[in-house]
């Protein structure tokens, strides 16, 4: 049986007291934090450092595509912070995913983001500009090319989450986001996956956006969800 996945709550907010305020209804029930472009453009690194001053860990979702030398100065400047995760897109290609990897230096994981989940075959195929017969072939291909360049992880949907373990394996983690908790409105996702599901893809993270920071009670939402992942 793989183990739980471990639940990463997205700061997808446009401040540091909408940010603070989530953290503390949260409290000590969530360690693990993802910082996104909003809340990163907004606030900058001392969010992040305002995050480990709590005790928690920090994963900056801000999905790196440009050149190479770039992407490894924004890596380098990343490990720096002491993040725990840092994004890039396969589709940036393997010199920049390898770039990305050494200016992480190992001690922060690169996740490499396949095909975004808010995407569904006919969009993604459109913006690569090639039919796609579905999603997984695509999602394959980029997380071989993920492990192949000593990437820590990738990003893809639920449903593809079994199929890259299977193919591209150990030791590559699967981050799974676009959760929603039964029964909850989409928003701008298309490709969704529930807790439970999410766990027994093998899934080695899952991130809770608003799933629980739009939830009345965000403390209820997010034990509703850890329990939904054991
Ligand atoms: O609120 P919701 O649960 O839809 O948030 C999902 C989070 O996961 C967002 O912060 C989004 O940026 C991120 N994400 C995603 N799809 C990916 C990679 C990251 O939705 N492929």
């Amino acid at each position: 049986m793989p183990s739980r996945p471990e639940p990463i709550v997205a700061l997808d907010l446009p401040t540091f007291e909408s940010a603070r305020t989530i953290v503390s209804q949260l409290g000590a029930r969530a360690n693990f934090y993802k910082v996104g472009l909003q809340l990163f453009a907004a606030e900058g690194p001392r969010v992040v450092d305002w995050l480990h001053a709590e005790g928690k860990r920090v994963f900056l979702d801000l999905k790196l595509h440009d050149i190479p030398t770039t992407v490894r100065r924004a890596a380098e400047s990343s490990r720096a912070l002491d993040v725990a995760l840092l994004t890039v897109h396969g589709l940036g290609g393997e010199q920049m995913v390898r770039a990305a990897v050494e200016g992480a230096g190992g001690e922060t994981g690169i996740l490499v983001v396949t095909i975004l989940t808010s995407m569904d075959a006919a969009e993604a195929g459109a913006a690569l500009g090639k039919p796609l017969r579905g999603l997984e072939e695509e999602v394959l291909r980029l997380a071989g090319m993920a492990r192949a360049s000593g990437a820590h992880g990738v990003v893809c949907g639920g449903a593809e989450c079994a199929a890259v373990l299977a193919d591209a394996g150990a030791p590559l983690r699967v981050l799974v986001p676009g959760i929603r908790l039964t029964g909850e409105g989409a928003d701008d996702q298309v490709r969704m996956t529930t807790p439970s599901e999410a766990s027994r893809a093998g899934a080695a993270y899952v991130v809770l956006g608003r799933a629980v920071t739009r939830a009345t009670d965000p403390g209820a939402a997010y034990e509703r969800a850890v329990a939904a992942l054991s």
